[in-house]
């Protein structure tokens, strides 16, 4: 449909002038096709065109003529398009058919750079629900903008430095053993960590002999910097596990602890331009007069914090990447603490303040004690992606007990429901996580959608050779075709608006509009040749779309389920 915006804008630009690009972002989609495919409401232009809009529609109505435009008709201050059938059969299915795994992509970003900060656990912490949101939401942004052209350095900014790692070498030193943290990993070290909380509890001096601990770190100290380094490569094995179920790769990992040689040229610069203030032996930045709290930059004894160490990030990365765009993906929480540094930013004269994006989302909930584990109340992903994909099994083994690949779909299904779920929604909506709800084969699901891309597969498996007849002759056809039109536009608004669930509806939508396309329209028993030729090839238009808009949100797609 954007090619018919297009279309439209330039003969209207022909009768008024108006530039071609305004025109056609003036183009909406009315609720209702009986008020047309498209419509334009001519009341945008009345001011300009001193005249009511009425009397505007009917003249641009009078002998409009437009590629792809069937007729069009007014109604009040409106000019209404109809589509030409002929073009949808034709013109856009050949295009899908043509550009393939490319339908949807375009150049807008061609030439651009975007930085990408997303997942960013912290080590030797459990890396848990309260990470799915970044983690899919990060990974999603970042594949709409490479599909629109834009260069893409994702980062996983690990929360690698503070003075949890004194406390873990404390207690490793205390009570583990390389053998523990060797065969439980992660497990190991969150289960340190959360006795030397227990402990501390009793043993006050501990929590000195960690701030010694790190402090030897921070200097240097070999034996303590070995530990540390063991500690990080172990965490991020086990992350990488469950990026590979989500088929996630970060072009870097370089997280916290890179920059502590990066911050004093920043602070330096904080000092020289007068913005650092003492208050108390720290040193803050004052944002009374935008109405935000003081951003902290150094602790009373001299140590860094956390909007520290992001400051120097930000000017290491735009150095090294000379980013369009730096987007951070954190929870709501965190968007005081972007507010701020972003604005020291500003105010230290880096001119590239106004390209850092904050893009923040609510809060999950999980229903029921059913997915406690045994690391207390947190939701590990990793056991949540087990639940779902036994789960998944269960169900398969009911359905089709003969697939062959079964791991490997109950696996692209499992994780495939729990992404789609999460990512259907806004993500600024706080969610309640109810996994039977994500694993429902007949709701707007994942397993709903990635099983009707496994029907077009199948169809086209038997269905053998299409021809390049456009024999279009069913209202399902059309619908269908009008939706898998929209793609492009769709992955230009979820990019806009920095919103994966655009894409998750748009899924929902081609998948409706395909199942009632295959029980209304017959297509491999189609009984006219041309007929089922053209069925077939809408249904590859279909498998297409879908396979793109799946790859946009990271759910794999299956051929068979
Ligand atoms: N490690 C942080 C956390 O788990 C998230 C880091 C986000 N990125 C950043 N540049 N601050 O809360």
């Amino acid at each position: 449909m954007h090619n018919l915006k297009n279309n439209i804008a330039a003969v209207l630009n022909l009768s008024i002038g108006i530039d071609t690009h305004e025109l056609a972002s003036m183009i909406e989609y009315p609720p209702d096709s009986k008020l047309g495919d498209l419509s334009l409401p001519c009341f945008k232009l009345s001011r300009r065109l001193k005249a009511a809009p009425p009397s505007i529609a009917a003249s641009l109505a009078a002998g409009f003529e437009c590629e792809g435009i069937d007729h069009v008709e007014t109604a009040g201050g409106y000019l209404n398009f109809y589509i030409d059938k002929n073009y949808l059969a034709g013109n856009v299915l050949d295009k899908i058919i043509k550009q393939g795994e490319s339908y949807g992509s375009s150049d807008m970003g061609k030439g651009k750079t975007v930085v990408l900060d997303y997942s960013s656990p912290n080590v030797a912490k459990p890396f848990h629900i309260g990470h799915l949101g970044t983690t899919v939401i990060g990974h999603s942004l970042r594949m709409l903008h490479e599909f629109a052209g834009f260069k893409c350095v994702s980062i996983n900014h690990l929360g690698d430095w503070g003075t949890q790692f004194g406390k873990l070498i404390v207690a490793y030193r205390k009570w583990g053993s390389a053998q523990d943290i060797e065969t439980g990993g992660i497990d190991a070290l969150v289960a340190l960590y959360v006795r030397f909380h227990e402990e501390s509890q009793k043993n006050k001096s501990l929590e000195d002999e960690a701030r010694t601990e790190f402090t030897k770190l921070e200097h240097g100290d070999q034996s303590n910097t070995a530990l540390w380094k063991w500690f990080i490569e172990i965490s991020i094995t086990e992350y990488q596990k469950t990026y590979k179920q989500l088929g996630i790769e970060f072009d870097s990992y370089k997280g916290e602890s890179f920059y502590t040689d990066k911050m004093p040229e920043q602070i330096e610069i904080l000092r020289e331009k007068g913005l650092l203030k003492t208050d108390n032996g720290a040193s803050l930045v004052n944002l009374e007069q935008f109405n935000m709290a003081p951003c902290l930059i150094l602790k009373s004894d001299g140590s860094t914090l956390y909007p520290t160490r992001d400051i120097a990030a930000a000017v290491y990365r735009k150095r090294t990447y000379n980013f369009d765009k730096a987007i951070y993906v954190t929870s709501a929480g965190q968007s005081l603490h972007f507010a701020q540094w972003f604005k020291v930013v500003e105010l230290m004269g880096y001119q590239w303040a106004d390209q850092l994006v904050h893009i923040p989302y609510g809060t999950v909930s999980i229903d029921g004690s059913k997915l406690a584990t045994r690391t207390g109340n947190v939701i590990l992903l990793r056991d949540l992606f087990a639940m779902a994909i036994d789960k998944v099994s269960e169900i398969m083994e009911e359905k089709n007990a003969e697939l062959q690949n079964r791991e490997e779909v109950a696996e692209a299904v499992g994780v495939g429901a729990i992404v789609f779920h999460y990512l259907y929604n806004s993500r600024i909506k706080d969610i309640n996580f109810v996994l039977d709800d994500a694993l429902n084969f007949d709701g707007n699901t994942g397993p709903y959608a990635q099983y009707t891309y496994a029907r077009a597969c199948s169809i086209l498996q038997k269905g053998g050779e299409y021809g390049d007849g456009a024999k279009i002759t069913a209202d399902e056809e059309t619908a269908l075709l009008k939706i898998l039109s929209l793609f492009p536009e769709r992955v230009e608004s979820a990019i806009s608006e920095y919103e994966p669930y655009i894409i998750t509806r748009y899924i929902i939508d081609v998948c409706t509009a395909f199942n009632r396309f295959y029980h209304d329209c017959p297509i491999l028993s189609a009984k006219d040749g041309d007929i089922r030729s053209f069925r077939i090839k809408l249904t590859a238009a279909v498998k297409h779309v879908l396979g793109n808009a799946f790859n946009l949100i990271c759910m794999r797609k299956t051929d068979r389920i």
